[in-house]
């Protein structure tokens, strides 16, 4: 199986209402047409129809979070086929219901499998970008490839620009997204780790690393509250650390979270533009994409 996409004549970038920015730097990227064509209908619901898109491979971009993003989504793919697509990929910024992907107690609804089903019954690719899980992308069962793609590079950019000394991840399974990002800075990284010193006594610091003096980004997949990110720079200023700054790819960023952050001893706040963001630095993630549907699979 070959690349997603080939040639801009025959491509084209389906743009949902919830990932508009990001679809428009990919298709001028790419430099093919950008078609949008969703509407809402007076009692809230989705509404999409897309001009003529035969014998065109489509890449249909729009998170799947919240709720009526995901619907959209969905209208867009069927949408496409209707317009004559030969090829339709789900292009997906951010992945909704990511972190349901097991029963945590008997009778919980699966949720990354029921929402990766409907996606799945009508697309022929999918590419999630930093999706919570990568495991979550064997739920999409899709005649060609369900792959993950990383914008950390896209956000390394920036922070090699902010000149940053060292890369913290926030805990130990997000440690292979600051080694990512510390490789293409060529800085030393390492990840926060909580000891237990007694029954109430808990004591969260870096695992190896001297943060004394240095200007350190801590890296995540998300920030939603915040409360992660600040009880991380609470520990890293505590042992020294001159700046902190908070990079992640998608910038939830639920109730009032940006100013919490900034309070709460971030020095500045990047994301992606995966989702909209308001009052934070932002880089875009098309790059993530662009890789991922041009560069043909491992043999
Ligand atoms: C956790 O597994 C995630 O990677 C993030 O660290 C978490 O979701 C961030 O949430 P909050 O900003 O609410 O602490």
């Amino acid at each position: 199986m070959g690349v997603i996409v080939g040639r801009a004549m025959d491509t084209a970038v389906v743009a949902g209402s919830a990932s508009m920015p990001l679809a428009k730097a990919i298709a001028k990227n790419l430099g093919c047409p950008l078609i949008e064509g969703s509407k809402r209908f007076p009692d809230g619901e989705c509404f999409v129809s897309l001009d003529d898109l035969a014998g065109r491979r489509v890449l249909a971009v729009q998170s799947t979070y919240p709720d009526d993003a995901y619907v959209e989504h969905l209208l867009l793919l069927d949408a496409a086929r209707e317009a004559g697509a030969t090829h339709v990929t789900s292009i997906i910024p951010y992945m909704g219901y990511a972190r349901q992907d097991r029963a945590f107690n008997p009778g919980e609804a699966v949720a990354s499998r029921a929402v990766a089903h409907g996606v799945a019954a009508m697309a022929d690719d999918v590419v999630a970008i930093d999706p919570h899980k990568e495991s979550i992308l064997n739920f999409y069962r899709v005649p060609g490839r369900a792959i993950a793609t990383t914008a950390v590079p896209a956000l390394a950019t920036t922070l090699d620009e902010w000149g940053v000394d060292a890369i913290l991840a926030p805990d130990k399974g997000a440690r292979d997204r600051a080694a990512l990002a510390a490789s293409r800075l060529g800085v030393p990284f390492d990840h926060l780790e909580k000891t237990r010193l007694g029954p109430t006594e808990v004591v969260i610091k870096t695992k190896d690393l001297d943060v004394a003096g240095k200007r350190v980004a801590i890296v995540d997949d998300m920030i939603a509250s915040g409360g992660t990110m600040v009880k991380a720079a609470g520990q890293l200023k505590e042992q020294g650390a001159s700046t902190v700054y908070a990079a992640c790819t998608h910038g939830l960023f639920t109730g009032g979270a940006i100013p919490k952050l900034l309070a709460g001893g971030i020095d500045r706040v990047l994301a992606t533009d995966t989702l909209p963001t308001d009052g934070c630095d932002v880089v875009s993630a098309a790059e993530a994409v662009i890789d991922a549907v041009t560069t043909a699979p491992r043999a």
